[in-house]
């Protein structure tokens, strides 16, 4: 067509660890026949990968990955393994009925974590990822690679260990906001640096994985998108260790609903979110606050009269996004905030025409039960109405 610009977006892909770093969340135990349940959402999703479990972790982990693994068709199924040889063979156990399989290999690599929890010598790291990830390799279709605690590691060795798990066949890598450091500038120029250092990265997908302890870890995985990461991981309702995980939800939203200044697309299908955010919650047992961004019961919710008002005229007022595409909708609950407008739709709609003068006074006792707290259930509306 003349005179119109193609830009075609570039893909980024869903590494969804909801049954693995979410199911890290303290308290959360899901049976195998719950993984797979919450598992055929994320395909219904079209998340690309399923972090099911750590198969290595224990007999109930294996059965778990073992089950979502028979039960996929499209993502690919993986599980985490340390560089233990005996994780990596129970990883590949429990995926070897998966369709497309990939084993996650971590080690970390900052100078804390190699002395204080590992006790092992640079050097010793380096050797142990590059024989996990040829070993991983050599048993499954994909190896994905991280360094744990990437933010806090010295760059250069982040750079080293890259290198030597790019020759040795990973064909992902992962650099993790582990503890939820970095700032969204940082993780970008530090993701930037890596990749300048190690131009093999252009020949396999960057990843980003970020912890939520200072509130960050949805921005610095955008950050890292906006510096040519290729896949995010995230979690369903951004469950996880500690704090928690980046929320699928707000990046998947984030990608799209500003896909004017990202130009990336996802193949999640946003429809299926609300659904997946609520069976999680259900089978996790944790809650979803109701202010969540994207899945909270109030994320659509508008209260106050003057936003009442413009989202009657027009939706976009106070909508950046359509909840009908999350399978959700909007509502208009009828508070102290509230104005007349919204108050006389909400009588309008249950049969009650009211104007003038009549309006008036029911406004005005809806106002007085509203001040007393809480949103007005309708029964108590109508009661008001026609006292
Ligand atoms: O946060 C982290 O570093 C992890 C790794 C195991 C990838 O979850
Ligand atoms: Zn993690």
């Amino acid at each position: 067509m003349k005179g119109v610009l193609f830009v075609s977006h570039r893909r980024i892909r869903v590494f969804d660890t909801t049954l693995r770093d979410g199911e890290q969340s303290p308290g959360i135990a899901l049976q195998p026949d719950e993984k797979v349940e919450i598992a055929l959402q994320l395909e219904r999703l079209r998340v690309d990968v399923v972090e099911a479990g750590f198969a290595g972790a224990s007999p109930g982990d294996f059965e778990g990955v073992r089950a979502v693994s028979g039960a996929l068709t499209s993502p690919t199924v993986a599980s985490l393994a340390r560089t233990r040889f005996e994780d990596i063979d129970a990883a590949a156990e429990a995926l070897a009925g998966a369709r497309r399989s990939r084993i996650h290999v971590f080690i970390a690599t900052s100078e804390l974590h190699m002395e204080r929890k590992l006790g092992l010598e640079p050097q010793q790291v380096v050797e142990q990822a590059r024989d996990a990830v040829a070993y991983a390799a050599s048993l499954v279709d994909e190896v994905e690679f991280s360094c744990e605690d990437a933010t806090r590691s010295d760059q250069a060795f982040v750079a080293r260990v890259c290198r030597v798990a790019i020759r040795a066949g990973a064909t992902t890598i992962n650099l993790p906001d582990t503890v939820g450091y970095a700032l969204p500038f940082e993780y970008a120029t530090f993701l930037s640096n890596v990749r300048r250092e190690v131009p093999e990265l252009r020949e396999v997908t960057l990843s980003v994985h970020c912890h939520n302890d200072l509130g960050l870890a949805v921005a610095n995985t955008l950050a890292g998108v906006h510096v040519g990461a290729e896949q995010v991981e995230c979690t369903v309702n951004g469950i996880g260790e500690r704090a928690g995980n980046a929320a699928l939800e707000e990046v998947v939203m984030a990608l799209n609903v500003r896909s004017d200044y990202f130009a990336t697309a996802t193949a999640v299908d946003t429809t299926e979110i609300t659904r997946a955010s609520q069976l999680v919650s259900q089978l996790t047992g944790y809650p979803v606050q109701p202010n969540k961004a994207v899945v909270g019961a109030n994320a659509f919710a508008h209260e106050a009269g003057i936003h009442q008002d413009g989202m009657l005229k027009d939706e976009r007022t106070y909508q950046i996004m359509d909840p009908a595409r999350l399978g959700a909708r909007t509502t208009l609950p009828l508070g102290k905030h509230s104005g007349r407008h919204a108050f006389a739709r909400a009588c309008a709609e249950h049969g009650v025409e009211l104007v003038g003068d009549e309006l008036t006074a029911a406004f005005r006792r809806f106002k007085e039960r509203a001040d007393a707290g809480g949103v007005v259930a309708l029964e108590d509306l109508f009661e008001g109405v026609s006292a």
